[in-house]
């Protein structure tokens, strides 16, 4: 049986989905402090299979106990955590609670327990700023720009050290690019409370009519088209990733580093372009100035990945936007 914490957020749900598809009985464990009870009813209804569910944070040991004590758990994979940049500068102390002070907890519980295997959600925030736009597995992390990779980071240095003092720990750190789109049913994706941080849910927002327009941040960036280019991957390629390195970690020893990215870039305004599109709508913009921390372009060397986990984006940029739109249009309030 799989743990998975966060498993009730927008990546979580889709994984969940995937491992029972693959056969694998799961436990979510979730606060839901920005997941919802419904998206794992809807991984039930899509799946034809339970879930066991147990709310509750990893930061609460005597909980994580509990539950660990309670399922036959082989391995677990953690999502749990908050990822708000912004607000990541405004709360370091909470991000740095939850994203890491929950991590030392869940992985003391987990020890104590005898399971010794993690997939991690890591970020392509931990490379920093290498002056290259294509980042590959080799190169040395960096600096991340902002509070929330810092704790990504912190937690993949965590997680190496534990791995080198204990080798009985078995370890896949994930690093995604830029994670969009919904399951092709249209029943579960992306619920962002609130105002949305990130593009393609705003750009949702806009086409459905809950907001007005789009600012695009800077369009004088040393690009084809003067916006940023980012790697953005389709959530059910990322879900079947981390199946990939969850029966990877059988074989491994140690450590395994993964990027999740397809290996190419889509500027904002090909964003747009191609919501527009999928969905039929108009999506109005204005051009404003840079987001501080922004780099101008990036995208995944996929090729680790394919090699060790054989496994790559299957999912193109228009599917990323119908797959969005479906469940945007569908679900214009979320879960809600
Ligand atoms: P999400 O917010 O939808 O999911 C995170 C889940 O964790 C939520 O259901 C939330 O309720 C739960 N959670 C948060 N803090 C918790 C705590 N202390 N105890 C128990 N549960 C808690 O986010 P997501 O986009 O699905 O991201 C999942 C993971 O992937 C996160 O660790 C995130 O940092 C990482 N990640 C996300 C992206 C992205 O762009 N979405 C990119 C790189 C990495
Ligand atoms: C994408 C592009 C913006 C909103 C972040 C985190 C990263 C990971 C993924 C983690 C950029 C532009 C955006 C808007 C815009 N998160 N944009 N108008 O910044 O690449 O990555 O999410 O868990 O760690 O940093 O993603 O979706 O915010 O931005 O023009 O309203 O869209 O400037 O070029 P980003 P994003």
């Amino acid at each position: 049986m799989i743990l998975v914490t966060g498993g009730a957020g927008y990546i979580g749900s889709h994984t969940v989905l995937v491992l029972l598809e693959a056969g694998y009985e799961v436990v979510v464990y979730d606060n839901l402090c920005n997941g919802s009870r419904e998206a794992v009813r809807r991984v039930e209804t899509l799946s034809g299979k339970r879930v066991a569910f147990e709310q509750g944070d990893i930061r609460d040991r005597a909980r994580l106990d509990e539950v660990l004590g309670r399922y036959p758990i082989e391995a677990a994979i953690h999502f749990a955590g908050l990822k708000a940049v912004g607000e990541s500068m405004v709360k370091p102390l909470e991000y740095f609670d939850n994203n890491v002070a929950g991590s030392t907890h869940l992985l003391q519980a987990m020890a104590d327990a005898g399971v010794f295997k993690i997939v991690f959600s890591s970020s392509a925030t931990v490379y920093g700023d290498p002056g290259t736009p294509v980042f590959s597995e080799e190169m040395p992390t960096g600096t991340p720009t902002n509070n929330y990779g810092y704790t990504k980071l912190v937690v993949e240095e965590l997680l190496k050290k534990l791995q080198a003092a204990d080798p009985r720990w078995r370890v896949a750190l994930l690093r995604y690019f830029n994670p969009v789109g919904a399951h092709e049913s249209g029943t579960i994706g992306e619920d962002p409370a609130g105002e949305p941080n990130n593009l393609l849910p705003y750009i949702a927002q806009v086409a459905v009519g809950k907001r007005e327009q789009l600012r695009v941040f800077g369009d004088d960036y040393p690009t084809a088209d003067g916006t940023c280019l980012r790697d953005y991957i389709h959530v059910m390629d990322l879900a079947e990733g981390h199946v990939r390195a969850l029966d990877a970690l059988a074989r491994i020893d140690g450590v395994g580093i993964w990027n999740l990215g397809g290996g190419r870039g889509h500027s904002v305004l090909e964003m747009i372009d191609a919501f527009a599109r999928a969905s039929g709508r108009e999506i109005p913009y204005v051009v404003a100035p840079r987001r501080a921390g922004d780099l101008a372009q990036f995208w995944a060397d996929p090729s680790k990945a394919k090699h060790e986990l054989d496994w790559q984006t299957r999912r193109g940029l228009e599917e990323m936007m119908q797959d969005t739109w479906r469940w945007q249009s569908q679900n214009p309030d979320g879960y809600r």
